[in-house]
């Protein structure tokens, strides 16, 4: 009988130390349970089948002699990470291979990178290899470079590990976070972020202005450590003044935007304890921390304003080998 394995990973919110990231300071990040998942079996041939239902992808098929060319947007995670597994195993195989996904990829809530992980975990598990989290972090964190040139990381960590993380760039501290609860409000701009755009963006505001942009980073580096501390212990009211203080930080960084803004003040007004951006800003989502009670409050506060709540069950569960 042919052997199927099926992998599914988490998406994840970035909570503290959006873009501070990319350039040595740390973050915190927490996994979300929309999965993506990647199913995967052998073939007797020379043939790579890929169907993505979600992406509208059916039957896309290509010889693993042209793993290497370029192929489309939406196929290529999934493609340049099963090329960069032949490569470092050694290995050429057939394959099917199906995605699913359980959240949509306009919400920027990392379906890249959870795509990413599965597939390459999934290779590893199908052709018997034995990779621990470290160097599935590292052959993913390549492949997510390969495509975009640019990024953290921090969004491959979650996918792999899960939970709630306090991460630095590139994987250099990958630390758990402790919480038990997480009254967090996510919002969805309803405008897509061009992540790749603005992260290069800061990368010339900083050769342009290193001193001012340093700064704001060392300043992004205290709030997330800073908040690292008050998570763990509840503290909803200070771990808010955290976020106002990080949203500031990012409008200096002209990453924000009108709508981003509405969504936040709308929370505020309503006594969310705090509220910022989420990720690399232009759109997408926001985040509100508030207390249990004021919740619903919060939601309908950034619905008025027309953005769409996101239920998110957070601190999910990293990467897993699916029965
Ligand atoms: C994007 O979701 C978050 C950024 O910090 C980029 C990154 O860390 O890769 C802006």
């Amino acid at each position: 009988m042919i052997k199927m394995i099926k992998v599914s990973a988490p998406g994840k919110l970035m909570l503290f130390g959006d873009h501070a990231v990319v350039h040595n300071r740390p973050c915190i990040v927490t996994a979300v349970d929309h999965r993506i998942s990647v199913s995967l079996n052998k073939r007797n041939d020379n043939k790579i089948f890929l169907n993505a239902p979600d992406m509208n992808i059916e039957d896309y098929k290509i010889s693993i002699r042209n793993l290497r060319k370029q192929h489309p947007k939406k196929v290529r995670f999934v493609l340049t990470a099963i090329k960069n597994f032949f490569e470092k195993y050694k290995i050429e195989s057939g394959l099917d291979v199906k995605t699913k996904s359980e959240f949509s990829s306009k919400f920027g809530l990392g379906s890249s990178s959870a795509v990413t992980v599965s597939t390459l975990k999934g290779l590893s598990e199908l052709f018997g290899i034995k990779i621990n989290n470290k160097e599935l972090f590292d052959l993913s964190y390549k492949t997510v470079l390969d495509i975009q040139d640019v990024g953290s990381g921090f969004d491959v960590a979650a996918a792999i590990y899960g939970g709630t993380l306090y991460f630095v760039t590139g994987g250099k501290i990958i630390e758990p976070i402790n919480i038990k609860e997480l009254p967090l409000v996510v919002g969805y701009t309803g405008i897509k972020a061009d992540t790749a755009t603005l992260v290069k963006m800061l990368y010339r505001k900083l050769a342009e202005n290193p001193e001012t942009i340093n700064k704001n980073f060392d300043d992004s580096a205290k709030i997330v450590d800073e908040a690292r501390i008050e998570i763990q212990k509840n503290n909803w009211k200070r771990v808010g003044k955290l976020m106002n203080f990080n949203q500031e930080l990012l409008r200096g960084l002209d990453v924000s935007s009108l709508e981003l803004e509405k969504l936040i003040s709308a929370s505020k007004n309503v006594g969310a304890y705090g509220a910022k951006l989420s990720g690399a800003g232009g759109g997408d989502c926001m985040i509100a921390i508030t207390d249990k009670e004021n919740f619903n409050n919060v939601v309908n506060a950034i619905e008025k304003e027309h953005g769409t709540f996101i239920e998110v069950k957070l601190n999910a569960e990293g990467v897993r080998v699916e029965k």
